[in-house]
């Protein structure tokens, strides 16, 4: 494999205040990059220091939105190890979200031993307290000066840290979500499996919408019936009911969540009743409305396990076990947490350590 060559920062920044990090705001010195050419394939492996790059106006990227990226944790263990989280999990679904771009493929093992590296050298910047960590940002764009419509015959890759804490500023409190029956996400032999800007761009309008009307986030229906739960945009959603830890099957419109990767062999694990299926908006309100249904949470790398106490649709408002975490949602929280913070034993050799602190 290629060495990765290391330029140092001659301008190292100093560590943000642990309790006021909030999420995606605040990088690390350095971030790692490589090139792609059509007939050279990935090449020049490098870590750089963080700062501004250069590209033409006319790059493919700003125009038709060729790019992919991806989201894990690192993490500060109670016995002062930097550790991090599926890592290669997430990096094989970076490489379905590269097929489904038509973006070339990346070595799992070269991008994991860059990353490795750059968390190894920006290892100071590291959180400790539980919520915080190490969000590690992977993307690709398409570089291609050019402005017709087509793939690109160059890319560039970056994995860029910022130290974060929580993404709701609810912490792991109760979120209230909008269920969203005006505008869809994505639709079957569409794009919404992939991590691209794309799908997030068309969160947009209703995400503004729902925030307007006080609601951290919006649920989204199947695009074609309006009917079937999908996904929250930011996490993958469960609901308990009647004892039936359900969430949305993958149909090619839903991200396919490592969070949600990880709750599913948990529930099945513990014995729980677990259903990847269809269900419908209906079927949700029908039982808040009969009593039987114990509890919504959402899953996601940036999310973690976030439980939701308050639906809002077409008007009609339900509460969630008393707009409270119910004990599903916690059990989950505290085993992923405890073993991504070393608390508990890694059972599942879901965790890389990286470096001793
Ligand atoms: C993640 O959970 O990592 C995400 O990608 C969600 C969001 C920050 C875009």
């Amino acid at each position: 494999m290629t060495e990765i060559s290391i330029q140092k920062t001659t301008r190292p920044g100093t560590m943000p205040d642990e309790d006021k990090l909030g999420f995606g705001t605040y990088f690390t010195d350095h971030m790692f990059v490589m090139d792609y050419q059509t007939g050279k394939g990935w090449h020049s492996p490098r870590i750089v220091p963080y700062e501004e790059f250069c590209l033409f106006p006319s790059a493919m990227v700003y125009h038709y939105g060729q790019a992919i990226f991806e989201g894990m944790k690192a993490f500060k263990t109670h016995d002062d190890r930097l550790v991090v989280f599926r890592t290669r999990d997430y990096l094989q679904r970076f490489n379905r979200s590269a097929d489904i771009l038509c973006i070339p493929n990346t070595d799992v093992d070269q991008v994991q031993e860059g990353l490795f590296k750059l968390l190894e050298l920006d290892k100071r910047f590291l959180p400790g307290k539980l919520g915080t960590s190490i969000y590690i940002r992977p993307f690709i764009i398409a570089t291609d000066p050019f402005v017709g419509v087509k793939s690109s015959d160059t890319y560039r890759l970056f994995i860029i840290l910022s130290p974060s804490g929580t993404y709701y500023a609810q912490g792991f409190n109760p979120v209230g979500i909008r269920v969203e029956d005006k505008y869809v996400r994505a639709v079957p032999g569409g794009i919404g499996e992939a991590k691209t800007p794309g799908n997030y761009a068309a969160s947009l309008r209703a995400q503004v919408e729902a925030k307007h009307e006080g609601y951290a986030q919006v649920l989204w229906l199947d695009g074609v019936e309006r009917k079937y739960i999908e996904e929250v945009g930011t996490m993958n959603i469960f609901f308990k009911i009647n004892d039936e830890l359900i969430t949305p099957e993958l149909n090619g419109s839903i991200l396919g969540g490592i969070t949600r990767r990880t709750v599913l062999e948990l529930a099945r694990e513990w014995g729980m009743n677990v259903s990847e299926r269809k269900i419908s908006i209906d079927e949700v309100f029908a039982a808040a409305e009969n009593g039987t249904l114990q509890e919504a949470f959402g899953s996601g790398t940036a999310a973690v396990i976030s439980p939701v106490g308050e639906l809002s649709w077409k008007g009609k408002k339900i509460i969630i076990n008393n707009n409270q975490t119910g004990p599903t949602a916690q059990k989950l929280f505290d085993e992923v947490a405890g073993t991504q913070y070393g608390t508990l034993p890694d059972k599942h050799g879901w965790v890389s350590t990286v470096t001793k602190l």
